[in-house]
């Protein structure tokens, strides 16, 4: 069994999964049922002067039909009073002493922050996170994205913040930015002890067409909402990436956006997070899957030879280099596995219409039908030679491991972009041919 346990800027907890602030971690009832089912840590929705919320809230995109892969919300922070939210943190805190409870806090000037701050702690909080992110209702009123979106407004508060803090402070980024790591340089800058992202994505998920309105729809209007769940996460590795790989950062990282699974969370683990954060997953399946979460980590650490989940932090990162630095001499090609085609020849249309016609429509031959392809039916042949190694045959292919893309041995040593500009400039070698 590998070590799951975590310390991110002295917030310890048994494992790295903790649940997001929003709408799973809205009341000690529901802290206690995440933490019966083994969540290493959860961080409170968002606390800071009781709102209104609006009916309805929530929208979904249904990819391909059932399974919910975008998820977008208008809900704000907590609606709750803001005694009763610190005395069920204190609560929950008092029943698990070895979990991570976290306090996640929006207010907006310099004496409220440090109220907040200071109640936060006295409650029994291991920490603070401070929502700089959320992109609806908060940002029209001066606060989340609205900080979030100004390095210098962010630096200012977080200093704010860390004059009353005596708990570790982590801030938490909104993707809403063109360069995620400029806000997290002001968020070391402010004096935070460790950065979490991704908040939720400005977006619209559906427009109803008979209404003619954006969906969630309140009485026949919407507003863009805060899109999350498995679309995002693509996203935001990316952005836990640049701010991991980025020495004027330089801060523990909690990572999250579209966690459904543990494969998903030790991505975020590779690519330099220390903690993982779930929300849209929980709403979707409940705190019931910190059960494959854990069993799935644990068991990728043991296969890998990885005796705490430490190890894994950041180790993917030597390897997301610039483009100039990929070796242009790696050559890949398609391979089909003509006992599992079925003959849908979607490889060919794609390769024909979207990318580069190398592969023909030719006779069977002696290569016999595959589960389903009518016998003689015309069956597609990778032309190696033309093959460009794009992979987008073996992506739209629906039979897994048909197609697979083999690595051909390359010529020579690796060559990059870069090398290959220095060599020409210093005339060592002669220009490549081009793709005919
Ligand atoms: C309905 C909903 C409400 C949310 N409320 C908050 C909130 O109050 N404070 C906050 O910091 N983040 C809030 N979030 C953002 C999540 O904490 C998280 O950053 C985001 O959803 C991405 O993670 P996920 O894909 O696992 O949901 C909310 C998200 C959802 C879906």
């Amino acid at each position: 069994m590998a070590d799951l346990a975590i310390n991110l800027a002295g917030i310890r907890s048994p494992n790295p999964f903790w649940v997001a602030s929003g709408p799973p971690s809205n009341t000690a009832y529901q802290a206690h049922r995440a933490f019966e089912a083994g969540w290493g840590g959860l961080v409170w929705k968002t606390i800071g002067d009781p709102i209104v919320n609006v009916s309805s809230r929530y929208g979904a995109w249904h990819a391909g039909g059932a399974r919910l892969q975008g998820f977008t919300n208008i809900e704000l922070i907590s609606d709750r009073a803001v005694d009763t939210n610190f005395r069920e943190l204190t609560e929950v805190k008092r029943r698990w002493p070895d979990r991570a409870v976290i306090a996640s806090l929006m207010v907006d000037t310099r004496a409220r922050w440090h109220e907040f701050v200071r109640r936060a702690a006295d409650a029994g909080a291991d920490g603070i996170e401070l929502n700089f992110g959320c992109p609806h209702g908060m940002c029209e009123r001066g606060m989340g994205s609205a900080v979030g979106q100004e390095p210098a407004v962010a630096e200012r508060i977080v200093g704010w913040v860390m004059e009353a803090a005596t708990i570790p402070v982590i801030v938490k980024l909104t993707p809403n930015i063109t360069d995620i790591t400029v806000a997290a340089r002001a968020a070391r800058a402010g004096g935070a002890d460790a950065i979490s992202l991704i908040n939720t994505i400005s977006s619209i998920v559906h427009v109803d067409l008979d209404a003619l309105g954006p969906l969630p729809a309140v009485a026949g209007a919407g507003t863009p909402g805060g899109y999350s769940g498995p679309a995002v996460r693509p996203v935001a590795l990316k952005m836990v990436q640049s701010c991991a790989a980025d020495p004027a950062v330089g801060l523990p990282i909690s990572g999250m956006g579209g966690v459904a699974q543990w494969r998903d969370a030790a991505e975020f683990l590779a690519l330099g997070a220390t903690s993982v954060q779930v929300c849209t997953a929980i709403m979707h399946h409940g705190f019931r899957i910190i059960t494959d979460l854990l069993e799935g980590l644990n068991d990728y650490l043991d296969a890998h030879g990885l005796a705490s989940v430490g190890e894994l932090t950041g180790r993917a990162l030597p390897a997301v280099r610039k483009w100039e630095h990929l070796d242009l001499r790696e050559r890949r090609v398609a391979r089909i596995d003509y006992a599992r085609c079925i003959g849908c020849n979607l490889c060919h249309i794609a390769c024909e219409d979207g990318a580069h016609q190398s592969i023909d429509l030719v006779p069977p031959g002696d290569r016999g039908p595959g589960p389903g392809r009518p016998p003689g039916k015309p069956i597609p042949q990778v032309r190696e030679a033309d093959c460009v190694g794009c992979n987008l045959c073996s992506l739209v292919c629906p039979v897994a491991d048909c197609i697979t893309m083999t690595t051909r041995p390359a010529d020579g040593p690796p060559l990059t972009w870069a090398g290959y500009q220095a060599d020409l400039a210093a005339g060592r070698i002669e220009p490549l041919p081009p793709h005919s």
